[in-house]
């Protein structure tokens, strides 16, 4: 098992990308908080993974306020004595130019994406230290790299995401602390369904809109959760700072 021993946080747990990425946080022997404003779909998960023999708890939060996120923090730390892992996944995206988008969507996809990083760093890396060091994994995207069309907020937040794992992970090497980003393309998620209902109910269209690419298909949420397990691991232990590119070939 790539991740024996190991005590995760994920954030976003309840949907998505970090729903597979709790799963198999689990699978790998991990104990892991499962962290989601929404509550619910964050104890579905916890419950799962205790139903298959894991050890989850869920706990509800707005990764954007503070003391939320020191008590994700505190509250891990009570229930399995320290984090050697943490999943920053929560992430929301706004359609949007700079034309249309409100000062307040801009600050809001900022507190969500960008500002809950910095908090979780803030106050997972001293515990991290303490044990000697970790491994942190931000989820940008393929528009942090790229850019992208009617995103704009989503895109500068995602750039701030694989800037600031890189500025993480010089300022926290020293401490044996790792920092990578995993950049998605499409992926099979509420997130790109949401997005995409806005242009085309029809599931054949909707996945034909991501077969512009080498592997001819959209990604599914537990294809992106492997490489996190990998980032996670100790089998990546020789990388930091890198934005891992997890597309099907191809970002448009
Ligand atoms: N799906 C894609 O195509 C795609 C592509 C590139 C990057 N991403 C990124 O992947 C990450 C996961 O997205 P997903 O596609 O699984 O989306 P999703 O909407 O399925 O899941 C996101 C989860 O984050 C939670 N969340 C939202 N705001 C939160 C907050 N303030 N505090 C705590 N939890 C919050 C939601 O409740 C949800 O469970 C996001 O950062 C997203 O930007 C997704």
């Amino acid at each position: 098992m790539q991740l024996e021993n190991k005590r995760a946080i994920v954030t976003g747990g309840a949907g998505g990308i970090g729903r597979a990425a709790a799963l198999a946080f689990a699978d790998e022997g991990a104990r892991v908080a499962v962290v989601d404003v929404d509550a619910e779909g964050a104890a579905a998960v916890a419950d799962a993974i205790v139903a298959a023999g894991g050890d989850a708890i869920a706990l509800t939060a707005d990764v954007s306020i503070d003391t939320d996120v020191r008590g994700v923090v505190d509250e891990t730390v009570a229930a399995f004595g320290g984090i050697d892992v943490v999943f920053n996944n929560a992430g929301i995206v706004r359609r949007a130019t700079a034309i249309d988008t409100t000062v307040e969507e801009w600050d809001r996809v900022f507190g969500v994406n960008v500002r809950s990083i910095f908090l979780m760093a803030k106050f997972a890396v001293p515990v991290m230290a303490d044990d000697g060091g970790g491994s942190m994994i931000n989820t940008g995207s393929g528009w942090g790299l790229t850019g992208g069309a009617n995103a704009l907020s989503y895109c500068a937040s995602k750039g701030a995401v694989v800037n600031m794992t890189r500025a993480l992970a010089i300022d926290h090497g020293p401490q044996g602390i790792r920092v990578n980003s995993v950049n998605p393309g499409d992926t099979n998620t509420g997130m790109l369904r949401d997005e995409a209902r806005q242009l085309s109910a029809d599931e054949a269209a909707f996945r034909a809109e991501s077969a512009d690419r080498p592997l001819g298909r959209m990604g599914e949420p537990e294809e992106i959760a492997a490489a996190v397990v990998w980032l996670a691991s100790d089998a990546s232990s020789y990388v930091t700072g890198s934005a891992l590119v997890v597309d099907g070939g191809g970002i448009a």
